[in-house]
């Protein structure tokens, strides 16, 4: 029987570790929606159209998820997002993930009203556009990468404006999710209040 984690937001809202968190504690799979854009971006850097990009993509393209947590390539992934063969082309793959049996996780921007309008337990994880700056800032650096405050609000804005007004599949809370807003939460917190909301859905 499948059962379907949807968690939706903006970038650096705590979706993926709350994903992880549900994922690890249930056991259901995960997948992070973010990282077939971001391949996609990263082909279309390499010179490839996005569109044959995204009809090509192969396990191979998601072998290395850090090499895909780039800034550049998130810019990239962005961009591709907006276009609908690249969405439609994603589409099938990440249904089929979100029905297997044993249970599943994905966390994008369309999880919850586009890709599994169905799924038991819907999340919406966001948090103020400062927070989450000073949160991706951090990370980034952590990671080695040279980075500054002001760059990477203003990227994060940026990417919240095109996410969130594109025509197909914009990043939207579904009428019945459960918002989280992280701004002031922990990230214990969080993951308890999710966890919540899978105990109440889940047959014992
Ligand atoms: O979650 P992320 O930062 O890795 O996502 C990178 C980009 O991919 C994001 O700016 C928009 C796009 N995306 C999307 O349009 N739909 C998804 N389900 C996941 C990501």
């Amino acid at each position: 029987m499948g059962f379907t984690v949807a968690i939706d937001g903006p970038a650096a809202a705590g979706k993926g570790t709350i994903g992880r968190a549900v994922a690890e504690r249930f056991g259901f799979a995960h997948l992070d929606t973010g990282l077939l854009y971001r391949a996609v971006g990263r082909r279309m850097l390499a010179g490839e159209p996005p569109i044959a990009a995204a009809q090509g993509l192969t396990p191979e393209d998601l072998a290395e998820p850090d090499a895909l947590r780039t800034a550049v390539i998130a810019e990239a992934a962005s961009k591709v997002a907006v276009i609908p063969e690249v969405r439609a082309a994603l589409l099938d793959f990440q249904r089929a993930f979100a029905r297997r049996s044993g249970g599943a996780v994905l966390d994008g921007r369309d999880i919850g009203t586009v890709i599994c309008p169905e799924a038991e337990v819907k999340l919406f994880v966001t948090a103020s556009a400062e927070v989450r700056a000073a949160r991706r800032c951090k990370e980034l650096q952590e990671a080695g990468y040279p980075t500054d405050y002001a760059t990477v609000l203003a990227d994060v804005r940026g990417r919240d404006a095109r996410d969130a007004d594109r025509a197909t599949a914009p990043m939207l809370a579904a009428e019945d999710a459960l918002v989280l807003d992280t701004s002031e939460m922990r990230v214990d917190e969080a993951v308890a209040a999710a966890f919540a909301a899978v105990r109440a859905k889940r047959p014992a």
